[in-house]
Parts: structure tokens; C-alpha cells; sequence
């Protein structure tokens, strides 16, 4: 292996630039030679392709975003457009790749290796925190920070006014940011995807907290109803004599400045998924468990839900009595 790859896929995260730094300057340190694609499989079929040195990745360790740039590519999904790119890869020469995103990144890579026998390492980059075989993804700290210093500062105003607050965080099909930003942020009640709850559960909750005088209730984005607005004006129908406001946070959750967590477990991962490479692992993504690193197959990274912890279903319920 002379020559490897480093692409950022799907949805951004804060941490993706400190994982791509770690990838450029771990191949460097092992004398290979190291590419960045941009915007992720759609530049490898585009021949989207540039070589990379220690100095394209200075002073971007601390920046939200990605400097490769990403995308949700449809053409990835035909065999025309896998063809395509493999014939790109071929083009620079390109032995191995370093894919860092999210369950549908992973998905590609594997039916990418099996047609055409590429060494892929993935890293796991979401703000959802959805990938079995890693207990963190990059991105996902920051953004329950972002979650929680919103949610800090709705509770003044929720305070102020006596009002009940929706505050919509996302998370796709996975209530992670949901139930760390309620129990972080001292939420009355959370609506998690997994764990599918009424607009009338919702009343039940809030009708035994009469006596307070505001509360928050943190609603996954894919709530039962469909999103937070649908679900408030529901639950207005039972307490109408409440005041009632909702708060979509929306993207903001992927911006910004990486914590100190995700820059550390963005640095690990990239240097760890160079390495992996060197010793012949493949089709396969390096996660953290319980603070060390960890393989996990792309075919049981992709085919296995990542539960939410019991435990802190728990902490919630107890917690917000
Ligand atoms: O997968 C990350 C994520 O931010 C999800 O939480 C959210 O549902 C989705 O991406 C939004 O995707 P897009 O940026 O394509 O609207």
C-alpha cells in the first residue's frame, strides 16, 4: 500500500476536519502517500481528487465543518456510478480508503469493497451517535452541547412567561441527542423515536406537574406525530388554557466548534484508522469502547441498531418527577 484516500460522507459533524487532519498526517508519519476526495462518494465519481500534505490540514483541527466537503450521493447507489468511481480510484493510483460518516457511508463502503475489493476503514462521524460498534461518534458531544446551551436559555424565557417549550433536537431515526440534552438540560419530559409516546402520554406527564410553572419537553425530530409543531398543537387541545411555544433547533445542532471530547476521539479514530489499513484490516469501521479502540465489521456496524442505554431512560424518568 502506497497510496490511500480520506473522504467525509452524508451529514456533517463537528470533528470530521480534526478526524481528516489525523488520517493526512498518520499516512504522512507512515510514509504514504495520501489523497482527500471531496464531497465524499460523489467526487470519487466526479474525479473530485486532490493530494494532500501536512500543510492542507493545518489550522483546521478546530473548525466545524468539513474542508472536503460532503454529500448524500444517489449516483454511489447504481453499479454505474460504483464503476465510475472505482475507475477514478484507478486513475490516482489510490490502494486503500479512510471513510469518514455515518450508517449510509458505511452501507456504500461495504457493497464498494465486495464489488471491487478496495481496503476501506470507516470512522464514525454523525452528531446521532447511531453506529453500533462505537460508544461516541465524532460530533455528537458538541452537538448535545449546542442542544443544551440552547436549551439553557429557552428555560429562561419558558421561566419568564410560564410557558410549555418543544424543543425539537434532531437525531433521524435515533433519540440519543434527545435524551442526553434532556437529562443534561433538566427537561419535564423527552419524545424519543425508540421509545414511541402519545401526545396524550405527553399531557399525562405535564397535567401531574401542574403546580409548575413552565416546563421543557425535548421532542426528536421523528416524534410519533411527525414533528414537534404537530405534537404541540395536540397537546394544546388538552390544556388550552396553557401558554404553548416550540423551538426547532435544527442545524445549528451540526455547526461549530468541535468540544475537546470530539477533537480527541476525531484525532484517535483518523490515526487509528490509517493504521488499521497498514496492518491489512479492511471493510471494517474503528469506534471507541469503554476508551479503547475497537473494530467492528461494516456488515454489523450497518446491521445492527444501537440501542439507547436503559439506564439512561431511566436517570430521565426518575429525574424529571
Ligand atoms: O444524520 C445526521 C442528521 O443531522 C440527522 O440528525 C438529521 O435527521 C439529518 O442529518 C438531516 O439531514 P440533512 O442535512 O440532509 O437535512
Amino acid at each position: 500500500m502506497k497510496k490511500i484516500a480520506v473522504f467525509t460522507s452524508g451529514g456533517d459533524a463537528p470533528g470530521m476536519n480534526a478526524a481528516i487532519r489525523a488520517v493526512v498526517r498518520g499516512a504522512i508519519y507512515h510514509n504514504l502517500k495520501v489523497c482527500g476526495i471531496v464531497k465524499g462518494y460523489q467526487g470519487m465519481i466526479d474525479n473530485d481528487i486532490h493530494d494532500m500534505d501536512s500543510y492542507s490540514v493545518s489550522n483546521i483541527l478546530q473548525r466545524g465543518g468539513t474542508i472536503l466537503k460532503s454529500a448524500r450521493c444517489d449516483e454511489f447507489r447504481t453499479s454505474e456510478g460504483r464503476k465510475k468511481a472505482y475507475d477514478n480510484l484507478q486513475k490516482h493510483n489510490i490502494d486503500a480508503l479512510v471513510a469518514i460518516g455515518g450508517d449510509g457511508s458505511f452501507t456504500g463502503a461495504n457493497i464498494f469493497y465486495k464489488e471491487y475489493g478496495v481496503p476501506i476503514i470507516g470512522v464514525p462521524g454523525t452528531i446521532d451517535n447511531d453506529i453500533f460498534g462505537s460508544d461516541q461518534t465524532i460530533g455528537f458531544d458538541t452537538a448535545v452541547n449546542t442542544a443544551l446551551d440552547a436549551i439553557d436559555k429557552i428555560r429562561d424565557t419558558a421561566d419568564s412567561h410560564g410557558r410549555i417549550f418543544f424543543v425539537e433536537v434532531m437525531g433521524r431515526d435515533s433519540g440519543y441527542i434527545a435524551i442526553q440534552s434532556a437529562i443534561g438540560g433538566g427537561a419535564e419530559s423527552v419524545i424519543l423515536p425508540e421509545k414511541r409516546a402519545t401526545p396524550d402520554d405527553v399531557v399525562r406527564h405535564l397535567m401531574n406537574k401542574r403546580e409548575k410553572t413552565f416546563s421543557v419537553v425535548v421532542v426528536s425530530e421523528k416524534e410519533v406525530s411527525g414533528n414537534s409543531i404537530i405534537l404541540a398543537e395536540k397537546v394544546k387541545e388538552s390544556l388550552p388554557d396553557r401558554d404553548i411555544r416550540v423551538s426547532i433547533l435544527g442545524h445549528m445542532q451540526r455547526g461549530g466548534t468541535p468540544s475537546a471530547q470530539d477533537r480527541t476521539l476525531a484525532s484517535r479514530l483518523g490515526l487509528a484508522a490509517v493504521e488499521a489499513l497498514i496492518e491489512g484490516k479492511k471493510d471494517m469501521m474503528v469506534g471507541i469502547i469503554s476508551n479503547k479502540l475497537a473494530f467492528t465489521s461494516f456488515f454489523d456496524s450497518i446491521s445492527h441498531p444501537k440501542p439507547i442505554d436503559d439506564d439512561l431512560i431511566r436517570t430521565m424518568k426518575i429525574l424529571s418527577i
